[in-house]
């Protein structure tokens, strides 16, 4: 029963429940118009604190799609957090006039933080370097579609696994998941943090970290490219030295698998060129779109709406 649930962590779900998000989302992108007035009535509370474009509008989109409407805001600076009310103080107010709230902040651990004092369900849009839990439900819809299976791959991250908060939660979903193998590729100062190798041993996952994409490219079904994340580095000069670290392009891409999927969460700044974007092994601006139907079943789950 999803009816009420928080979603903060990619394992907040179990496997069944993300099936039944999944098979919504399915539902709404066959027949929209059978969805457009689900959530008459209620009221999402969009709270970012930290810059986006696609989860933030893309959970309004969503909303609004589902026939309901949205209230927040885009930035700090034009909340009463700028005037030094506590995010705790801030959320009780918000659940006041929100029946469900969808927020991003910069600070790890935000979203856990002010769930317990919310009476509506809190979604996490991104809590720093840590989680990103609706992109993962986005990247598994996506991995659906373009694989027909969540099973049985070989799935390669490749980039900023360091402070991708999108791959630490990918890492953590698709452990879950039968015969799936991980090969992490990224410079030395950009590895995936210990607490996600340590799911991996956990759960029995294979793995192998290199530092060479063209190494590796043939053997994987999905390729998911991410941006070095400027925006957590304390140091400019390690991020010049690192930002250019993978460009993936037509003589790269041509390297792997004529079905192999490539995925970014997005923003990409120079890490996908862009003469791969008509290749059909590119599945990012669809995945795009997948991410808009996913929150609406969310949405929809999470208030119980039917
Ligand atoms: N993928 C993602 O989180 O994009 P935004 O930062 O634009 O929301």
């Amino acid at each position: 029963m999803l009816t009420n649930r928080n979603l903060l962590d990619p394992l907040d779900f179990n496997l069944e429940e993300l099936e039944e998000i999944f098979n919504l989302a399915e539902s709404i992108i066959e027949n929209p118009s059978d969805y457009n007035q689900l959530c008459r009535g209620k009221i999402l509370a969009s709270l970012f604190f930290e810059p986006s474009t696609r989860t933030r509008l893309s959970f309004e989109a969503a909303m609004f799609r589902l026939g309901g409407n949205v209230i927040g805001f885009s930035e700090e600076g034009s909340s009463s957090v700028k005037k030094g009310e506590s995010l705790l103080d801030t959320i009780k107010t918000v659940a006041s006039y929100a029946d469900i709230i969808a927020m991003r902040h910069p600070r790890e651990g935000a979203a856990k933080y002010v769930a317990d004092s919310s009476k509506v369900p809190v979604i996490n849009a991104g809590d720093g370097g840590h989680q990103h839990p609706t992109q993962t439900l986005t990247d598994l819809l996506t991995i659906r579609e373009a694989k027909g299976r969540l099973d049985n791959m070989t799935i390669g991250l490749c980039g900023d696994l360091k402070f991708g908060r999108t791959v630490h939660s990918l890492i953590k979903a698709m452990s879950r998941y039968e015969n799936i193998k991980f090969v992490l590729i990224s410079p030395r100062e950009l590895v995936v943090p210990d607490y996600i190798i340590e799911v991996l041993n956990k759960t029995s996952c294979p793995y192998e970290e290199v530092d060479r994409l063209e190494d590796v490219i043939g053997k994987l079904d999905i390729l998911y490219m991410t941006r070095v994340q400027k925006e957590r580095f304390f140091n400019e000069a390690d991020y010049i030295r690192l930002k250019d670290s993978y460009i993936l392009n037509k003589d790269k891409l041509n390297m792997g698998k004529s079905d192999l999927a490539v995925l970014h969460p997005l923003p990409r700044v120079n890490e996908i060129s862009i003469e791969v974007d008509n290749d059909p092994r590119a599945w990012y601006f669809r995945q795009v779109e997948c991410g808009m139907y996913v929150r609406m079943a969310l949405i929809a789950k999470l208030l119980g709406a039917k």
